[in-house]
Order: C-alpha cells, then structure tokens, then sequence
C-alpha cells in the first residue's frame, strides 16, 4: 500500500529520498569521543590489517561498482593495492591471494550465491574476508571473519538505491580506518574528511529538493532507444551504475563509458539525438575536469544531447550542456555519494512513464541465490 510506501508510489522511490538517513545512519557512532575512527562490528585486529598487502574486492552489479569507488578512495588514502573483481569472475581465474590479502565481499543482501562461493574459495586459500552487507546475521557476513554493516535499514524495490549510498559509506570508512591503522601521510586528513561525510545527508538533501527538473528530464526522453553516460575517475562507476539503473527498470539500451575511453571506439555510437549523460568532476588541481569537458564537447559535436551533471558554481560547463543538474560541492573522491542521485531519480521515473513495474522488474530477483 502507499502507507508503506510513506505515500511514494515505489519502494525505490521511498527508498530514495530515505538516502540522507540511510547515510547519517551509516555514520553513526564510527568516531569515539577523541574522534578516532572505530568500527565495532569489524573483529579485525590492528596488526592483521597492518600486514595486509593487498586487497581484492569481490561484488556483483550495483556492489560492484560501490567497490570501483572504493578502489579509487583506498588507493589514494591507503596506499595500499586494490583489485576489484565481478564475483562470478573470480575463482575461476585461479586468483593470487594468500593469508596477506584481504578480501572486501560487498553484498546488500548477504545472499549472492557469486558472492558467497567467491568468498569461500578465498578462504580456503586463507585470505581474510571482511563483508560489507545490509543484511544482519546474512550467509555472507556469517562466513566472513569481519563485516561492517551498513545500516541503510531492509531494501525492498528490486534496484539497490540506498544500498549502494551505504556501500560507499563504510568503503570510505575501511579506507580511513586502513589509513589511520597503517599511519600513512593522508592519516592527518581523515578527521576533514569525516567532516565532508558528515554532511553529505544535507547534500543529498539538496539534490533530492531538485528531483521535480529531474522528472521533467526523464519524460523528455521516455521516447529514447539508447542512453549513454559518462564519467571519470569516481565518475566513471557512478555512469555505469546510472546506465544499469536504467537497464534494470526502463529496458532501455543504456551504457556508461570512461570519459577518456570514447575516441577509442565508443563515440562512434553517438548520433543525432542521442542522449549523453555526463558526470563531471569537481574542478581541482588536476586536468580531469577539463579533459571531462573535452570529452562533452566531442559528443555533442557529433549531435549528442547533453545532460550535465556538474558542481554549483562551475560555469564553464554551461556553454557545452543542453541541459544541467546541479550538484553541491564535495571533493571528488566522494562525488558519488551526490552525483548517482539524480540517475535513480532520472531512471525511476523514466520506467514509470513507460509504465514498467518500478519494484518488480520483469526477470530479476532481489537476492540473487544461484551461480
Ligand atoms: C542492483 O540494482 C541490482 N538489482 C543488482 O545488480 C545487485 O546489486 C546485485 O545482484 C548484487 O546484490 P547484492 O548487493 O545483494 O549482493
């Protein structure tokens, strides 16, 4: 009924707009009262995570892409290696880990059968496994000899919304803990970041508050046959995250590239008309914001319609963008966390102007519970 659905249509919808709780609750008492990071239900030692050497993280669709973010945050503030594999992928290429590797599962659900059979292949070759789960007392954390739960409260529309916004929290949160364990020189900056996390829930706010231009969007381009998105760097996983939201809901043909990668084959999809969402990075000291902007322009000489999303304030955006969403100003590391709402928004409603089963979408499965 809409009574469980707090007067929303969806689920997902509900779900959505449930993000800056989700988050804020995802960050609850992560700090003691000197402001040192903790993470309780994490059972790891100090020492075991200081010999780490290496770390594989192991997920499937939405997880997935939560764990290229994290890829992108642990290097950077850690140091310290990461590979990201599909779970289905990964025992069958004979995967080098041993007791120094640490293995992150990530699952909303707990009960990816990929999942599960990865992690149990990386502890019979004695790897650690800390999950990452929504789900209290799930397979996955049961099998696991550490987890951090996200706490974003049960998912129930069949695409991970909130699910994923908490992924990227508690991989943020393991990057800083590494950090802070390991004494590496971004040690000095986890309490700035803290801060940033701390108010990405009025962030988010912010976003939602816009979510009425968003639905405007996306019954512009209910008639569309394909979508592209782009992104890089943190931005390149929120593209494909949008374009399996929109795969997932709206049954469109959808895909989402690395910026950079177009020129090596992928611009030669884009036609008159075709709609290019792009997600630009924050201005910073390095090229990549500029190099985003090259990439738009490329698309949209060639005919692309594009829909920009870029921070408050970056004016130079504007001349290239047919239309733009605007997103508060966070550093780029955690961008995902603001920059994947409009792109629920945008597929939910989409589907729901197709008239699609938003929660219930025609052959998937909430938990996934075969190989
Ligand atoms: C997300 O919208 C999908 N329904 C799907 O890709 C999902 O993220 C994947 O099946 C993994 O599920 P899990 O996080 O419960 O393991």
């Amino acid at each position: 009924s809409s009574a469980e659905k707090d007067g929303h249509d969806w689920f997902m919808r509900k779900e959505i707009f449930e993000q800056p709780r989700a988050v804020a609750d995802s960050l609850l008492g992560r700090r003691d009262a000197s402001g040192r990071l903790q993470l309780d239900e994490m059972r790891l030692a100090d020492e075991e995570l200081r010999d780490i050497d290496k770390i594989i993280i192991i997920a499937c669709g939405t997880s997935f892409y939560a764990g290229m973010v994290a890829k992108y945050a642990i290097e950077h503030w850690t140091r310290t290696p990461v590979e990201v594999e599909l779970a289905s992928e990964f025992r069958y290429r004979d995967p080098i880990i041993d007791a120094t590797t640490l293995i992150v599962a990530i699952s909303q659900s707990g009960e990816t059968a990929d999942t599960l059979q990865a992690i149990r292949h990386a502890r019979s070759q004695r790897a650690k496994v800390l999950a990452i789960c929504n789900t209290n007392g799930s397979s996955i954390p049961r099998e696991s000899d550490a987890v951090i739960y996200t706490h974003a409260g049960p998912e129930i529309g069949v695409a991970s919304t909130k699910g994923f916004l908490t992924q990227l929290v508690a991989c943020y949160l393991l990057a800083l803990y590494i950090a802070q364990v390991k004494g590496t020189r971004f040690g000095d900056e986890i309490d700035e970041i803290m801060e940033h996390l701390e108010a990405m829930p009025g962030h988010i706010e912010t976003v939602l508050s816009g979510a009425d231009a968003v639905y405007s969007l996306a019954a512009d381009h209910a008639s569309s046959r394909s979508v592209l998105f782009l992104g890089r760097h943190a931005g390149y996983p929120v593209a494909l995250e949008g374009a399996l939201k929109l795969k997932e809901l709206a049954y469109l043909h959808a895909e989402g590239f690395a910026a950079g990668e177009l020129k090596h084959g992928p611009i030669a999809l884009v036609e008159d008309g075709l709609p290019v969402l792009c997600v630009v990075p924050p201005k910073g000291r390095d090229q990549l914001h500029g190099k985003m902007l090259s990439g738009i322009q490329e698309v949209r000489a060639r005919g692309a319609r594009t829909i920009c999303l870029a921070e408050e304030g970056d004016t130079s955006i504007e001349p290239y963008a047919d239309e733009l969403i605007r997103l508060p100003k966070v550093p780029v590391l955690l961008q995902p966390l603001v920059a994947i709402v409009p792109l629920q928004l945008f597929a939910c409603e989409l589907a729901t102007v197709l008239g699609h089963d938003v929660d219930q979408p025609r052959n998937l499965a909430k938990s996934v519970t075969v190989e």
